[in-house]
């Protein structure tokens, strides 16, 4: 078997690349390791760049959103009870859309499958070979049989835990890691969301998140231990904490309800640099990773591809390799830029443990300056409603 492009991974990154790929004559080979179901299962974060929704609508794949997402114009930081508003559209002429990652996903399925573009689930052992040389090949058992495709190229769109990385000789890698002493616990619930727009929370209890998916269905977060379990939260701890961070006009009109999906993700900040090795190119979460605070990760890993796609599309249909050559130093440059934003904002709500005074003044006084700074307001929407590509 031979395509163009071999994909490795089935996530948002994966399947946006092969089908912007697919539309330009671009043919390509999907590996996943897991089923459909479970791809689709997966409980992802919500906030989308109008670059993102711009990309999605060039992919042909962004008509449901269009019509079920809901454009934000704004979002709310708030400090006790200081509720600072961020205006987008005034502050930057852009808005974002709150459309969840996993609708994404299956709008990517079925386009898709509409265009007839080839996604194997379910494959094993997957190992890229030779991605050094002029003609390399991925090999992988799939429905009990050991399989090889030869290709082009390989994009490592497989996640962090994914083989494309590791693919990379490590005396090649540089890693650049933060992780942070918290993660967040998440609850989805069928109730009205607590405010029409996003709520990021700071308080004496540390950092909330009050997010939706629809009118009906609400995303909450707040920051919890890195020890605690999910067993340890029960529906109504879980409330009282929310409500004792949210501002306390929002708190008082919060509708409660049992809870539909109730996780814990630790936050980090992770870049693995270079994103190309031979013919091998990684993108999305295999090659960087953001606390969720910035609402970055899918943002970026959207960036990566429109650089990818570009420079792959040129390679294969007109043999110009400019854009392979460039496309690592493109795609890290904004990279970084969302890196040092979600940590900022990561630094600028949360509680960390053991802190002294001065750590709560000094995210006070920021929220303070947001509130009476509209240079500073501009600043955080800019970056919050994505840089350019
Ligand atoms: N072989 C084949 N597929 C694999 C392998 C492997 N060895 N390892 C992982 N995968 C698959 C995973 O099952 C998953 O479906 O690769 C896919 C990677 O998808 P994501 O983890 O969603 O990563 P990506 O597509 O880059 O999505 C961007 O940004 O911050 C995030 O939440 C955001 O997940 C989103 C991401
Ligand atoms: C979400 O809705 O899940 C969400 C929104 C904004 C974030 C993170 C997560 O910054």
């Amino acid at each position: 078997m031979r395509t163009d492009v071999v994909i490795i991974g089935g996530g948002p990154s994966g399947l946006l690349l092969s089908q912007l790929l697919n539309r330009a004559g671009v043919d390509t080979v999907v590996l996943e390791r897991a089923s459909r179901a479970h791809v689709l299962g997966r409980i992802r974060a919500g906030v989308l760049e109008a670059g993102t929704v711009g990309m999605l609508q060039q992919a042909g794949a962004g008509d449901r959103m269009l019509r079920e997402g809901m454009p934000h114009d704004g979002c709310i930081f708030s400090d006790d009870d200081l509720m600072v508003r961020i205006d987008f559209a005034e502050l930057t002429g852009k808005t974002v859309m709150v459309y969840g990652q996993t609708e994404v996903t299956a709008d990517l399925y079925a386009a898709q499958d509409a265009i007839g573009a080839t996604i194997l689930h379910e494959v094993s052992d997957v190992a890229i070979r030779d991605a050094d040389t002029d003609a390399p090949f991925v090999a992988f058992t799939h429905e009990g049989a050991r399989k090889r495709i030869d290709c082009a190229y390989v994009a490592g769109c497989d996640g962090f835990h994914g083989v494309s990385r590791k693919t990379i000789p490590e005396s090649v890698r540089r890693e650049h890691e933060r992780v942070y002493p918290f993660g967040w616990l998440g609850v989805l619930s069928r109730t009205p969301p607590a405010h029409e727009e996003l709520i990021y929370a700071n308080s004496a209890n540390g950092f909330a998140l009050a997010s939706m998916r629809n009118p009906m269905l609400s995303r909450y977060y707040v920051q919890v231990p890195l020890s605690d379990r999910v067993e340890d939260w029960s529906d109504d701890r879980f409330w009282e904490r929310l409500t004792s961070c949210l501002p306390r006009e929002v708190a008082g009109t919060l509708v409660t309800g049992p809870s539909v999906e109730k996780s814990i993700a630790p936050l980090r900040s992770f870049v693995s640099e270079p994103l190309r090795w031979g013919r091998l190119f990684l993108v999305g979460d295999a090659a960087h990773i953001v606390p969720p605070t910035g609402a970055k990760g899918l943002n970026l890993a959207v960036s990566d591809v429109f650089y990818l796609h570009q420079a792959l599309i040129r390679a294969v249909r007109h043999g110009e390799t400019d854009g392979i050559d460039s496309y690592s130093a493109r795609a890290l440059g904004r990279i970084w830029k969302a890196m040092r934003f979600s940590w900022s904002m990561t630094m600028m709500l949360h509680r960390f443990d053991g802190e002294d005074s001065f750590a709560a003044e000094m995210r006070k006084a920021t929220l303070l300056h947001l509130a009476q700074s509209e240079t500073a307001r501009r600043d955080l929407a800019e970056n919050y409603i994505g840089l350019p590509f």
